[in-house]
């Protein structure tokens, strides 16, 4: 069999090229969406971009083209040693033309970064934010997403890094040894020696609907806010069916704080002072004692540890021992708060911290969606 090209082999049919670059442009935008909460469902539409070229990289191990396969992967210690050792000492040494030793090690734990990377994220689509597919767990395991995030975070700072690595590497062959490495994944060219892969109509078929299918995907999650796969467990409270003495009588002067953001102690430390209600005078005349009794119940019962929605478990992680009587004074709050600058919290829109409502659309709804949160400061 001849190749094409003299002195070039065709290592990376379009269906690889495509999943690399997927898998790198996927991986850099998440992460950079990672860092605003209102674009959490496109982190999350391109999250499952990442993952389903993972699934189909690890597929393609199997199934692909020569070169692409598992069983072309140089594993073994001593080949990844004497490929360094050769590397330093040879500048102008052969290099193989499918993976070699570095690339063959990279590969394989991108792929099982890669996919720790995916599966915490959607657990903690789950059982954090109470959403998408496996939203059924935030019931039993709200007390893990601590875990889940840092696990997500770390494994996502390791993939940053193993990326970097793979980056030098590539720069290493392009400019010291000269092997245009760089081109190799855009053109499927490599300067190396072997036989040209080829990629049966099958296989060519299955890569394109792969690739079809992983964009439809993305634009399915982001085009519509609650299908399927980002639908939430936590929607709108109607408090006036739910309580209407409560909806009325603690939504008259301002609107209701839904009780799950703060633990019980702290309510009963709002209800036993309403005298001296954050410079309100409430008394009897106000709310009578019945009244007053029914809605204490309904706080009680209702109050962040009966909660297993993600504001109401980190509340309560914040406050350890404190119960304070606002939520404005938990730490939580505070934390989450902090990037505002005071002067937001002044302006006339807004007025004051407490009117929470000016920037989370049906607040009094119970909704704190990252989805909802109206940014007033900015623009
Ligand atoms: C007479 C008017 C009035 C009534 C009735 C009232 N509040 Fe308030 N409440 C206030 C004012 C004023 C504040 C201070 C914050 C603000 O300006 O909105 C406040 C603040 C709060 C806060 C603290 C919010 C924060 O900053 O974290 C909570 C909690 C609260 N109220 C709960 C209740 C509950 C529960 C009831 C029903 C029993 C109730 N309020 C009824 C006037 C009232
Ligand atoms: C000036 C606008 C503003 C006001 C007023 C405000 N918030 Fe927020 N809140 C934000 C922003 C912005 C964020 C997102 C913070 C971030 O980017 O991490 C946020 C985040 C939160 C979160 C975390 C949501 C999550 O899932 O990450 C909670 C809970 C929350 N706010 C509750 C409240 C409550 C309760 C009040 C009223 C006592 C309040 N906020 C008042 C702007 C505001």
């Amino acid at each position: 069999m001849t190749n094409k090209k003299p002195d070039k082999v065709f290592v990376w049919p379009i269906g690889t090229r495509i999943i690399h670059w997927m898998l790198a442009l996927s991986f850099t935008t998440a992460f950079i969406t990672s860092f605003y909460e209102e674009l959490l469902h496109d982190h999350v539409a391109l999250g499952f971009i990442f993952g389903i070229m993972i699934i189909y990289r690890i597929i393609w191990g199997f199934v692909g083209p020569q070169y692409a396969t598992f069983n072309t992967f140089k594993l073994s210690l001593p080949e990844l040693k004497f490929y360094f050792v050769e590397k330093i000492k040879n500048r102008w040494r052969e290099i193989p033309a499918g993976h070699n030793p570095a690339s063959s090690w990279y590969t394989v734990w991108a792929m099982v970064v890669g996919a720790v990377i995916v599966s915490t994220g959607l657990l903690l689509y789950g059982v954090q934010e109470a959403k998408g597919l496996l939203s059924f767990l935030n019931d039993d395991y709200s007390q893990y997403m601590e875990l889940l995030t840092a696990i997500h975070q770390y494994s996502s700072y390791l993939f940053v890094t193993w990326v970097s690595i793979h980056i030098a590497g590539v720069m290493v062959e392009q400019f010291y040894h000269k092997t245009s490495m760089v081109f190799a994944m855009i053109t499927g060219f490599k300067k190396a020696k072997g036989e040209d892969t080829k990629v049966s109509p099958i296989l060519k078929f299955f890569s394109f609907s792969i690739i079809v299918f992983a964009i439809a995907t993305y634009f399915f999650i982001v085009s519509s806010n609650y299908n399927f796969l980002t639908s939430k467990k936590f929607t709108e409270i109607d408090y006036k069916a739910q309580s209407l003495v409560f909806a009325q009588e603690c939504g008259d002067c301002h609107k209701v704080y839904p009780p799950f953001l703060l633990p019980e102690k702290s309510w009963k430390k709002v209800m036993d002072d309403l005298d001296n209600h954050f410079g309100e005078e409430i008394t009897e005349a106000n709310i009578s004692i019945s009244k007053q009794s029914s809605i204490r119940d309904f706080l009680y019962e209702n109050s962040a540890e009966h909660s297993t929605r993600e504001s109401s478990v980190k509340i309560m992680k914040s406050l350890g021992i404190r119960r304070p009587k606002a939520i404005t004074k938990t730490p939580y709050w505070r934390n989450t708060h902090s990037h505002i600058p005071k002067s937001v919290f002044k302006d006339k829109k807004i007025k004051d911290k407490s009117n929470c409502i000016a920037c989370h659309k049906n607040f009094d709804q119970g909704e704190l969606d990252d989805m909802n949160i109206i940014y007033p400061f900015k623009n």
